[in-house]
């Protein structure tokens, strides 16, 4: 594409930046749908987020996506926040409107589309297990606790945070706190399995946050990671005659909710699973 001073700007600012594939999935989407925008990618220190924020502001960004470790402290520098963040109590997406800055949170959203999309589940009176109790779970957690799952058991290493994460999600549905290694019985009686810590991603690609022992057939297992496209744990349900559900639709689909309040269109949603799979056979 030939830049010119008419292109759109969006991006994306955190802290690594160098591995993320969101870049490629844009600026392919965009090239694909002759959208005259660009994708940058931005490595910020924390000291340096007010300013950088205010700074694609004074440049036109339309938007900019926000990652870690800046998904939290980034509210503190914008002019309003949407309820989906504020529930989630992070934002992954920055919409600029007229130089009014709007946060938002597209990612318990872009995973339940995801999850429905690839598997057709009915969320509603579902009995989920959720493993882990950071910044991926409370978006995850918030987001299926509103679509009406019967009952969340929040499996944690650390057991404040398990129950910090409990008595957030409870105004929406039944939970409750255990260790990880309380899990048998509660996974006995689940029907959603749900993976959100980082036990298993690349390069750890041996490691299983469970037992698999623990797995069983009338599960569906569902894990955040998408580097490996099949971890571990996914590998070892299906052995078990469970269904499975990978972390690559969560990042398409978060990417296409930002997509539409940016552009204002629906998001190449096939093409951009395709780049990513792409990409990441490519590694
Ligand atoms: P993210 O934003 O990706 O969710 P995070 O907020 O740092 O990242 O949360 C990471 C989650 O993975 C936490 O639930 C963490 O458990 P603790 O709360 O006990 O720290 C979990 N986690 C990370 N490494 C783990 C490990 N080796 N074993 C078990 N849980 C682990």
């Amino acid at each position: 594409m030939v830049i010119t001073g008419t292109v759109g700007k969006v991006g994306l600012i955190g802290h690594p930046v160098g591995h993320s594939k969101s870049p490629e999935i844009w600026n392919d989407a965009f090239e694909n749908q002759e959208i005259p925008y660009i994708y940058l990618p931005f490595d910020v220190s924390t000291g340096d987020l007010g300013s950088a924020v205010s700074g694609l502001k004074s440049l036109g960004f339309r938007g900019f996506n926000v990652t870690i470790p800046h998904k939290v402290s980034v509210m503190n520098f914008l002019d309003e926040i949407e309820e989906e963040a504020v529930e989630i109590g992070a934002v992954n997406t920055v919409i600029n409107d007229g130089g009014r800055l709007i946060g938002t949170n597209t990612d318990g959203e872009g995973y339940i589309q995801s999850l429905q999309s690839e598997t057709g589940l009915t969320l509603a009176g579902q009995h989920i297990v959720l493993l882990g109790a950071g910044g991926a779970a409370r978006a995850v957690g918030t987001a299926l606790a509103k679509a009406g799952a019967a009952q969340i058991t929040i499996a944690n290493r650390t057991m404040d945070k398990a129950e910090a994460l409990a008595s957030r999600l409870q105004r929406w549905t039944r939970t409750n706190a255990i260790l990880l290694e309380q899990i048998a019985s509660p996974l006995q009686d689940a029907s959603l399995l749900v993976q959100t810590t980082s036990v298993g991603m690349s390069p750890n690609k041996e490691a299983c946050p469970i037992d698999p022992e623990l797995l069983h057939s009338d599960l569906l297992v569902s894990d955040l990671i998408y580097h490996p496209r099949q971890t571990r744990l996914l590998k070892e349900a299906k052995i078990r005659g469970a269904r499975v559900h990978s972390g690559l639709g969560m990042l398409v689909h978060q990417a296409a909710l930002a997509y539409q309040r940016w552009i204002g269109k629906d998001a190449p949603i096939k093409q951009m699973m395709e780049t990513l799979d792409q990409s990441l056979k490519n590694e």
